[in-house]
C-alpha cells in the first residue's frame, strides 16, 4: 500500500500539525440582546444560557466577554414600545443604543456590529412596513421600507456600532444603507449583510427570544426559499455589487452548501449564522445526556470554518473561548 492515511493521525501532535482548519477566537461573533428593562438579566427559557441584559447589567457580561477573548458583538433590541413602522429602532435612547455607547466607552477595543431589522419594533412583527397589495393581503412594502432601515441604522451607527448588519432582506437596500451612511459622514463603517437569510423554521427560539414573531403570515415573501442555493449566490452577489463589505449567510448548519459554493465566487469575507433553533437543539439534546455537549459544539463550529466561512456568529461564542483556551478546540 502506497497510501496510508492513517500515517498522519498517528498521535495527537501530528493530527494538530496536519489540520486544515483552526477556530480562532478572533472569528467568533457574539449575539446578544438588550431589553429596555434597564436592571434585567432574564433567561431565555428557548435559549439556556441566553439572557436579556439590561444596559446596567451590560458591563457584567462585557467584562465577561472581553476577559474570554471574545471581541465582536452582534446587537439585538427589545424595546419598550412598537408601532407600525417600527420607529423605535432609530430612538436614540433605544435599548441598543444605549447599550453601543456604554460598549463603546467600556470596551472601545471590541467590534460592535448593529442588527438591522424593523421586526423587533413593528406592532405586527414583519421586518417592515406593511401596504395591500393587488389581491387584498397585506404584504411588506419594499421600497418604502427602504428609509426606516436607513434611519435606524444611522441612529445605531451614531450611537457607536462600527457596522450595520441588515436582516430585513428587503430587496436594494444595501445600496439604501450605503448611501445614506456616506450622506451621513459614516464612509468608515462596514455593512455586514444579511446577504442569503432563508425563511427558516430555525429561527424559532430567536423570536421568542426577540418578541419578533410575525403576528400574521410569515416571512416566506422576502426571506428566501429553502430550496434555492443558487438563487443565494446572486443575492449575496447582488449585495456586494451594492456595497456589502461582509456576506453574511443563515442559518449555519444546514446551510454550509450555500458557504462553501458562494466562498468560490466571492472574494468577500464570510459569516455564518449559527442560529437559535441549532443552539437550542445541541443544548436541549446535552440537557438529556444525549450528546457531548462540548464535543458536538465544538465539531459544529469547525464544520463551519471548514466550509469556507471566516467569521462565526453564535450564542456559543464564549463557551467556544473557554474551549479554545483549554486546548479543546483548536
Ligand atoms: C430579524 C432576525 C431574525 C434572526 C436574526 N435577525 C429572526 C427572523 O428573521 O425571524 C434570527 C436569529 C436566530 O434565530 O438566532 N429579522
Amino acid at each position: 500500500m502506497n497510501n496510508r492515511p492513517r500515517r498522519l493521525r498517528r498521535m495527537a501532535q501530528l493530527r494538530n500539525l496536519v489540520a486544515e482548519t483552526r477556530v480562532s477566537k478572533d472569528s467568533l461573533i457574539y449575539p446578544l440582546f438588550v431589553t429596555a428593562k434597564r436592571d434585567a438579566k432574564d433567561e431565555i427559557s428557548a435559549m439556556p444560557g441566553q439572557y436579556h441584559w439590561g444596559v446596567d447589567r451590560l458591563p457584567e457580561l462585557l467584562d465577561r466577554l472581553a476577559a474570554l477573548g471574545v471581541k465582536s458583538l452582534l446587537f439585538f433590541g427589545l424595546p419598550d414600545h412598537k408601532d407600525e413602522i417600527g420607529s423605535s429602532s432609530w430612538d436614540e435612547n433605544g435599548p441598543v443604543q444605549q447599550a453601543l455607547r456604554c460598549a463603546r466607552f467600556r470596551h472601545p477595543e471590541m467590534t460592535l456590529i448593529a442588527d438591522v431589522c424593523l421586526c423587533e419594533y413593528t406592532s405586527h412583527g414583519h421586518c417592515g412596513c406593511l401596504k395591500q397589495d393587488d389581491r387584498g393581503s397585506w404584504t411588506v412594502d419594499n421600497d418604502a421600507t427602504l428609509p426606516l432601515l436607513a434611519r435606524a441604522a444611522l441612529s445605531l451607527l451614531d450611537a457607536g456600532a462600527d457596522a450595520a448588519a441588515p436582516s430585513d432582506m428587503m430587496d436594494g437596500r444595501v445600496a439604501a444603507l450605503r448611501q445614506e451612511m456616506d450622506r451621513q459622514g459614516f464612509l468608515d463603517r462596514a455593512i455586514f449583510s444579511y446577504a442569503a437569510k432563508f425563511a427558516s423554521s430555525f429561527y424559532g427560539p430567536f423570536r421568542q427570544a426577540a418578541g419578533s414573531a410575525p403576528a400574521v403570515g410569515d416571512r416566506k415573501s422576502y426571506q428566501m426559499d429553502p430550496r434555492n442555493g443558487r438563487e443565494a449566490i446572486k443575492e449575496a452577489l447582488l449585495d456586494e455589487d451594492e456595497g456589502a463589505d461582509v456576506l453574511i449567510v443563515k442559518p449555519g448548519l444546514a446551510y454550509l452548501d450555500v458557504v462553501a459554493r458562494l466562498r468560490e465566487r466571492t472574494d468577500l469575507p464570510i459569516a455564518s449564522y449559527w442560529v437559535s433553533g441549532e443552539y437550542s437543539m445541541i443544548k436541549a439534546a446535552a440537557a438529556r445526556g444525549w450528546i457531548d455537549e462540548r464535543a458536538v459544539t465544538c465539531e459544529a463550529a469547525t464544520s463551519i470554518i471548514r466550509a469556507g466561512a471566516g467569521m462565526i456568529i453564535t450564542y456559543s461564542a464564549p463557551e467556544l473561548a473557554g474551549w479554545i483556551d483549554e486546548g479543546f478546540l483548536r
